[in-house]
């Protein structure tokens, strides 16, 4: 999708033009051709057009353009990052089928929040509506996708959008949105390598480390997880650096490709959308593209940990005992906890071989985070505050939520075997199942600054939202991407 600018509009009656509006500033509609006086207030009084939050007035044929909307953005004090994104993506449900656009803004620069960018917020919930994920739907007919190819911006100076923001964050969002649609027969572990290769071309570092180099450095939490697949498991280290500051920050994915549970099997039903169990590892690939396309100031590294958890001979049994890379000893009690498996080791991996500033990992990691949090939130865990508060206030930014839950010693007794220094669940299965399997990851972790987000329950939408389509949301890369830029970037 290309954003132009222009100046010098004369609207034909192909055109569809959308003036967002707010309530502030409907006088600023008169500068628009056929606007003019009397009858331009009439006419907003006759629909009581007043600019509210999404209120739209379709006008069929006013301004010499095919249809002109005029969509509201509410009262300009009350805007924030998140309600943009969304009036963005609404207006873009409105002219799904266009495939050009004219789009201008009638706001009050000096009346509204500092550092607030009203217009790239719009752009970018407009651009992120208009993905769909149609490569399996062979009859056009059904596509998803949105049509518009062509924004152009009327009188929009260049320095009051930043393009290559826009470009950077969209394209890093749906990149995770696409890898967690992907069936999981064609995106195993070795295709997902393949296509975080492709992020070498925008200066990306990509590391892989195979079967052999992982069971060398002992990483046999993760491995164990992908025996009882003949599809083979693969670690990948991203390095995106551009900044002077030695520490990287480190992002780590689970990326179990397909869940079944192995051995200790789901059912049916529970085996559904476990294609998208790598839905941390996708967002954290999109991170780093986003990071990268956007030449941020920063030094990062992104770690996934690739697998397939299935069932054959070869694979883990309840009762197995094995060693992790931190040399802790683990009785896999539930073969289905495999996320914490492969969590473990990364955590220790990148910890020791990394030595990151801190460490952020995503896991669509319980289901029990959805019986606490729903859909809405994820779930955040972490052993330091500051780091902690910087993600919780980002999240709200964003509109990409989280709720902090605790971590303590209170719920540690649970966490030990009678025959190994840990077992992988509690037996009291009904009880702070999340909270649990967050304790467990602490026990990878010396003193590094670490934060883990349950994202079990928001990295897919059963329904369309405001700026997402039913299916995958791309959760984390949106909320890491400001997080980064609002704290931890710069030289
Ligand atoms: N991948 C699942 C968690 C999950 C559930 C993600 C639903 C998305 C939607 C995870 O590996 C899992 O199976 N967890 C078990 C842990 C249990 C066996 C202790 C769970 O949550 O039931
Ligand atoms: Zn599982
Ligand atoms: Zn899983």
């Amino acid at each position: 999708m290309q954003i132009k600018f222009t100046n010098t509009f004369k609207p034909t009656n192909k055109d569809i033009l959308l003036l967002f509006v707010s309530t502030d500033n409907l006088k600023g509609l008169q500068n628009y051709t056929g606007f003019k006086g009397d009858n331009f207030t009439q006419l907003l009084a006759d629909f009581s057009f007043e600019g509210e939050k999404k209120q739209v007035l379709d006008l069929p044929a006013f301004t010499g353009s095919k249809r002109t909307l005029l969509i509201g953005l509410g009262a300009q004090d009350k805007l924030t990052e998140s309600e943009l994104v969304k009036i963005g993506g609404f207006a873009a449900s409105l002219v799904k089928k266009e495939e050009k656009i004219v789009v201008s803004f009638i706001i009050d620069q000096n009346t509204i929040p500092a550092k607030l960018n009203v217009i790239n917020n719009l752009l970018t919930g407009l651009k992120l509506k208009a993905w769909g994920f149609d490569k399996y739907l062979t009859d056009e007919k059904h596509h998803l996708t949105y049509k518009i190819k062509e924004i152009i911006l009327l009188n929009v100076k260049a320095s009051e959008v930043n393009l290559e923001e826009i470009e950077a964050l969209t394209k890093g969002i749906n990149t995770a949105k696409d890898l967690i649609m992907e069936p999981a027969n064609v995106l195993y572990p070795e295709s997902f390598v393949a296509k975080i290769k492709e992020l070498e071309a925008i200066g990306v570092q990509v590391e892989v480390l195979d079967k052999a180099t992982l069971s060398k450095k002992g990483l046999n939490a993760l491995l164990s997880v992908a025996n009882g697949s003949v599809n083979a498991p693969y670690v990948v280290v991203l390095k995106y650096n551009n900044a002077s500051q030695k520490q990287p920050l480190a992002f780590i994915g689970k990326g179990v490709t397909f869940d079944s549970g192995g051995y200790s099997l789901k059912t049916g039903v529970g085996m559904i959308g476990m294609k998208g169990d790598m839905a941390g590892a996708a967002a954290v690939v999109g991170l780093v593209q986003t990071l990268a396309l956007r030449k941020a100031k920063v030094n990062v590294v992104g770690v996934v940990g690739l697998v397939e958890n299935l069932v054959n001979s070869n694979a883990t049994k309840p009762g197995d005992i094995i060693t992790s890379m931190s040399g802790k000893t683990i009785e896999i009690l539930n073969t289905d906890a495999e996320g914490r498996l492969v969590l473990a080791d990364l955590l220790w991996y990148t910890q020791q071989e990394l030595k990151p500033q801190f460490m952020i990992n995503l896991a669509t990691l319980t289901y029990a985070v959805i019986v606490a949090l729903g859909t809405q939130r994820a779930g955040l865990f972490s052993n330091n505050s500051e780091l902690a508060i910087n993600i919780s206030s980002s999240a709200e930014q964003t509109g990409e939520l989280v709720w902090q839950l605790p971590l303590g010693e209170e719920y540690r007794k649970s966490l030990k075997s009678h025959i190994a220094d840990l077992q992988n669940i509690t037996l009291d299965t009904r009880s702070s199942g999340s909270i649990f399997a967050a304790m467990f990851l602490q026990e990878f972790i010396n003193n590094t600054p670490w934060a883990h987000l349950d994202i079990a329950g928001v990295s897919e939408a059963t329904s369309d939202t405001d700026y997402n389509k039913k299916g995958a949301t791309g959760f984390g890369v949106r909320l890491l991407n400001s997080l980064v830029k609002n704290y931890y970037e710069g030289d």
